[in-house]
């Protein structure tokens, strides 16, 4: 897929302010800080589509990007972030998975994962929530340029085990937001899942 237009049309907080054109959906979830707007970015071939931050938590809403007037990325809000109430991230724990178990436009989900670490507890719950659904389901590893030739053969075989622990089966495509590492692998996922105009 050739991304030839992106614009940003909305932040949703509620159900209710999801679009409403029935255009198809890709989400990227994970937690906070794992790289998914910079992912965006480096998808979109732009800088500053998304917000960037030092600081995790920044994305708190549903961010709606319209690609080539085709289809969505979506651009969840991270979870995990500590400095949130109990009571807000519970609302957004709700939402989310809602979102990602309900949403009749939604293609594709892609799970970030830091190439460094292990997956959370809540890296899990979503794990619970796509496994046996009826949504295409992808690991995105991130910021694998911060991996030596080590530590990566030690980061695949960290999500080999995860996987076959979770009884799960699903693509793990390798990023980096820097180097542009997997772009046209995720493109090309995209447009088999989500499709594209001919
Ligand atoms: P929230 O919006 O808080 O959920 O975070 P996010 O998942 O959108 O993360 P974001 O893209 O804001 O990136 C968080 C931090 O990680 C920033 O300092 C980024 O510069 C850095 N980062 C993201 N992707 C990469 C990558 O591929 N390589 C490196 N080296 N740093 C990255
Ligand atoms: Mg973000």
């Amino acid at each position: 897929m050739i991304i030839k237009d992106i614009q940003f049309i909305k932040g949703a907080t509620r159900w209710e302010h999801l679009p409403e054109d029935g255009l198809p959906e890709v989400a990227f979830v994970g937690r906070s800080n794992v790289g998914k707007s910079s992912l965006l970015n480096m998808l979109a071939g732009r800088v500053k589509l998304a917000r960037i931050s030092r600081t995790p938590g920044k994305t708190q809403e549903f961010n709606y990007y319209r690609v080539n007037n085709r289809l969505y990325f979506v651009d969840l809000p991270g979870y995990g972030y500590a400095k949130i109430s109990r009571a807000q991230r519970n609302r957004w724990g709700r939402f989310i998975g809602r979102y990602l178990t309900e949403r009749a436009s939604l293609r594709a989900v892609f799970h970030l994962i830091d190439s460094r670490h292990a997956p959370t507890a809540r890296d899990e719950d979503v794990m619970a929530l796509m496994r046996g659904g009826p949504v295409p389901y992808l690991f995105v590893l991130t910021k694998t340029d911060k991996l030596s030739g080590n530590q990566r053969a030690r980061s695949r075989a960290m999500i080999k085990t995860v996987l076959e622990k979770a009884a799960l089966e699903v693509p793990v495509i390798f990023t980096s937001a820097k180097d542009k590492r997997g772009r046209e692998e995720l493109l090309q996922w995209i447009e088999d899942l989500a499709g594209e105009p001919g």
